[in-house]
């Protein structure tokens, strides 16, 4: 029996040999903190991205083993193979900050892999009662994700119908997943492992938005995540963002970046390009994610950012939350080495003690009645430095739906006075507004408003 994904077998075999649950309880650490996954609160930011959990085996799995944002791998409305062996080839490591290069294939795993699967899926009975079963029991404190893609339908030319029904084709799967009980939906808008117009919606803002929309219509109030490939562009990400925004809840990224895959005399995969995850697309991501935090900031959108690349290690994740991600989520590492996750979470309790005496961050996200406060609207609150000794606290309050009476009374202060003293003076009809907090921590004031 196997603890871990097999690179010789095929996908299939690794799908019908799932490990077993650990016999004993894994004793994972508390991740302190307040955490949530698009307004839903879970135990930790730590997440398995869509891939590695190929069926609920493998999700119930990977959730014993320390993982709170479980990604069920993306599925679609029929059933489709695997691409042939290898479907994962080591490379060699160094930092891919440019797409569409050529990487050095090598023998061992050392960090880094091209990934070759063509997203494969299951009939989707099969995949819609395993995700019930998965559902029924996963414990609390963790959630349920689908990765979903649209199928197009081979051979329509008409490039209007070609768009419709790869944006119904989405909705559905998306509609699926929810009727089987996910708690939301990350819909797969980039492969470069293949080369149709599903792969590589996000190079399309609009075609993005309208996708995102049609998906929006059929799940309702369902958290909606699109994950989205490489990109330096800012205007390219400032039109994603507003095309999709009124949409979604949260993008994902970053999937994976693309190169073309050598052994010295000839390239693999007859020369077409493959996806490149794990150490090596690290920077890629963690740039990315600055960039579309800092986009998003400005064009005042409080989305969720699901950080993924290259990460391994506690200091891994906190420098994506630093860069602005609200929640990450591992592939390559967790599959190499299943305790990843348990490791991790000792890292992350660490920093937290280390951080009473030294300048660290705060990343505090979710829906009022995570923070004490009552009602729907959403609310994010991300500290970008805190000094526990001057007890002060200076970042971003992102408020989507909330005024000064919300705040009325909580004791927070605002550049020194309380928001009684300043909400006429605070511009409240912006979503976003700075703040510095001289009356404790943030996450203090989280917890205290919980007990
Ligand atoms: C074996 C494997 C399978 C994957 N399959 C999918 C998939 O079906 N859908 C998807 O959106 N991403 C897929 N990915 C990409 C991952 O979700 C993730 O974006 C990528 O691996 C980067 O994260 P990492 O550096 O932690 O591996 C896959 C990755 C791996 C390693």
């Amino acid at each position: 029996m196997t603890d871990r994904y097999q690179l010789s077998q095929t996908w299939r075999w690794n799908l019908e040999n799932a490990p077993q649950l650990p016999k004993e309880k894994v004793v994972a650490e508390n991740v302190p903190g307040n955490w949530s996954w698009c307004g839903l609160s879970v135990d930790s930011p730590l997440g398995i991205a869509a891939g590695p959990l190929l069926n609920s085996r493998w999700l119930l799995y990977y959730a014993d083993l320390g993982y709170d944002i479980l990604v069920y791998k993306t599925v679609r409305s029929s059933a489709r193979e695997c691409y042939p062996l290898p479907n994962l080839v080591p490379v060699e490591g160094s930092q891919l900050l440019v797409a569409d290069t050529t990487v050095r294939a090598i023998s061992q795993m050392t960090g880094s892999w091209a990934v070759s699967f063509g997203m494969p899926s299951v009939d989707p009975e099969q995949w819609r009662r395993d995700i019930e079963f998965a559902r029924a029991n996963l414990p609390s404190g963790k959630r349920l994700v689908v990765s979903v893609v649209g199928s197009q339908m081979p051979g329509e030319a008409d490039g209007h119908r070609m768009l419709d029904q790869l944006a119904d084709d989405f909705a559905t799967c998306a509609r699926w997943a929810v009727e089987s009980g996910a708690d939301g939906v990350e819909a797969n808008f980039s492969c470069p492992n293949v080369s149709t117009a599903d792969g590589q919606l996000y190079h399309q803002p609009q075609l993005s938005g309208f996708v995102a929309e049609r998906i929006r219509a059929a799940i309702g109030d369902s958290a909606l995540v699109l994950k989205i490939g490489f990109m330096e562009d800012e205007h390219q990400a400032d039109d994603l963002l507003r095309y999709t925004s009124p949409f979604i809840n949260g993008l994902a990224m970053t999937n994976t970046v693309s190169a073309r895959v050598s052994t010295g005399d000839r390239l693999l995969f007859d020369g077409q390009l493959r996806g490149i995850c794990g150490d090596a697309i690290r920077k890629a991501g963690l740039q990315q994610v600055a960039m579309f935090r800092r986009r998003m900031d400005a064009l005042a959108m409080p989305l969720d950012l699901i950080g993924i690349g290259g990460i391994s290690s506690g200091a891994h994740v906190r420098q994506y939350l630093d860069a602005g991600a609200t929640s990450v989520a591992m592939a390559s590492s967790a599959m190499t080495d299943p305790q990843a996750g348990v490791r991790l979470r000792k890292e992350l309790k660490a920093f937290r003690h280390h951080s009473s005496t030294n300048p660290t961050w705060r990343n505090m996200s979710g829906r009022g009645p995570a923070l004490g406060l009552s009602g729907s609207p959403s609310i994010t609150i991300r500290a970008c430095s805190v000094s526990d000794q001057q007890r002060c606290v200076s970042g971003a309050l992102v408020c989507c739906g909330w005024t000064a009476e919300h705040f009325s009374g909580c004791g927070l202060r605002f550049f020194g006075r309380t928001i009684d003293e300043r909400k006429n003076s605070l511009a409240w009809s912006k979503w976003r507004t700075e703040f510095r907090c001289t009356n404790g921590d943030l996450s203090a004031f989280a917890d205290d408003k919980q007990r």
